[in-house]
């Protein structure tokens, strides 16, 4: 019998598109390794907010991106992040560290730094990688690729529920505008913009539920996997 195939898995889309949860999932079901791209860029944002370092100051958060240590160490309830060796699960997940993350994340001296990394932890496959540029520039041959869309209303109710499982309490109103500008900036920067890869296949889980959405791109990778 043939070995099953070691494949990688590719899930981009817009803020809140429920990325996460299913890329978590997915990687659970087939016993893979998650990687949250978007994590990565948080914890540069954070320290640099740490070490309040101006964000438009392009070479001072390369250096810092450079002398920066980021682990991501996968865990019962999804993965922990160290920054530096510190334990920043939560902390990344600021609503100011949102708001900057954009910013940080549009440098291309960062984006090396960070996407060289990724490219190393996914170099063996049986890897769930998920962000905004996986399947156009991170693994541009991934066996599996997957583009995550919602109704933007659909996605402020969901980061609503999640900040409030943080304890935070946020206008739904406000969250959607915050949605739609990030998506702008992402989606409209010069390097790697937020773009579906033209071989990917969109998933539109406005009415789906977590399974479905688990489910589908399960069935897709065990096709492949199995596929001799
Ligand atoms: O979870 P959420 O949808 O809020 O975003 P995230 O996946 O944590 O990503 C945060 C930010 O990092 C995005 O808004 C992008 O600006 C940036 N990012 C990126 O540029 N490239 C990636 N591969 C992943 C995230």
């Amino acid at each position: 019998m043939k070995e099953p195939k070691k494949i990688r898995i590719a899930i981009d889309g817009p803020a809140a598109s429920g990325k996460s949860t299913t890329a978590r999932l997915v990687a659970k079901k087939l016993g893979y390794l998650h990687i949250d791209t978007g994590s990565m860029y948080r914890a540069i944002t954070l320290k640099a907010l740490r070490e309040t370092i101006d964000a438009s100051d392009e070479q001072q958060i390369v250096a810092l991106a450079q002398r920066c240590r980021v682990e991501l160490e996968p865990s019962e309830f999804g993965n922990r992040l160290f920054l530096d060796g510190k334990d920043s699960t939560s902390d990344i997940r600021l609503p100011r560290v949102t708001s900057m993350v954009s910013l940080v994340s549009s440098y291309q001296g960062v984006r090396d730094i960070l996407v060289r990394e990724q490219r190393r932890m996914s170099a063996a496959g049986r890897v769930v990688l998920e962000g905004r540029d996986i399947g156009t520039v991170v693994l541009p041959d991934a066996e599996v690729k997957i583009f995550m869309i919602a109704d933007v209303g659909e996605r402020a109710r969901r980061r609503k529920k999640q900040l409030a499982l943080a304890g935070i309490d946020a206008d739904e109103k406000k969250l959607v505008r915050d949605i739609e500008e990030r998506d702008k900036k992402d989606s409209t920067r010069h390097m790697s913009p937020l773009q579906k890869a033209s071989d990917a296949i969109e998933l539109d889980t406005s009415n789906l539920t977590i399974d479905e959405q688990v489910d589908f791109i399960f069935a897709k990778a065990q096709s492949i996997i199995n596929w001799v």
